[in-house]
């Protein structure tokens, strides 16, 4: 908490010395920041996914009879694909919303969400944006994820199982409907 509203003083700090606008929320529509946030967190899950060691594996299930009477042997699956890995990891990406501010781009208008600072470098795109300030705790961008990873995590951990591509893709705009097709963005910010 401490460390949360210090992080937001040096923001505040930073886009007034910069002259930079800051918009009040109030008026930003849910769903698109909603959008974002899914299409975020999962970028975000897809890259802890991406660097844990995929050559650890873990033994599941087993040690019991099936309803047939057959003996169930544990199987091995690589740790990356494992219900447990997966639910522990979609349990904290949302600390990682704790990096990204909103913005509308001066340029034309449009929301976005960014990271402040990425490996260690202010975010050189930060100069195009005009920021906006959360309203109030219930709508920060954590808990927007939270809201989504709550509410669909089965389905995300299915994705992973699946090793599929694009999981933001497939699961922000076509199974999740949290996305309208025409708001995800290919670009990575
Ligand atoms: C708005 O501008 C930004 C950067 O200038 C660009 O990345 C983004 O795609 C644009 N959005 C739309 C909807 O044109
Ligand atoms: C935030 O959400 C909690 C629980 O849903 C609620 O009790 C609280 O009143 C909300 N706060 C605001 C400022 O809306």
């Amino acid at each position: 908490m401490i460390l949360q509203s210090s992080i937001s003083l040096i923001i505040f700090t930073f886009l007034c010395v910069n002259g930079q606008s800051v918009v009040n929320d109030a008026k930003l529509d849910n769903q698109e920041i909603r959008c974002l946030v899914c299409d975020a967190s999962v970028k975000e899950l897809t890259a802890i996914v991406k660097a844990t060691d995929s050559s650890k594996t873990v033994k599941i299930g087993g040690h019991r009879l099936d309803p047939q009477g057959n003996y169930d042997a544990p199987k091995t699956v690589p740790l990356t694909q494992s219900e447990i890995y997966l639910s522990e990891v979609i349990d904290t990406v949302c600390n990682k919303m704790d990096d990204y501010v909103r913005g509308i781009w001066k340029s034309n208008g449009t929301l976005t969400i960014i990271k402040m600072v990425n490996d260690g470098k202010m975010n050189p795109y930060m100069s195009e944006l005009d920021f906006v300030q959360d309203e109030d705790l219930n709508r920060s961008l954590k808990y927007y994820c939270e809201s989504i990873m709550g509410e669909w995590e089965e389905n995300i951990i299915k994705y992973y199982q699946e090793q599929m591509d694009n999981i933001e893709e497939t699961f922000c705009i076509h199974e999740s409907g949290i996305c309208p097709p025409k708001l995800i963005s290919k670009s990575e910010l």
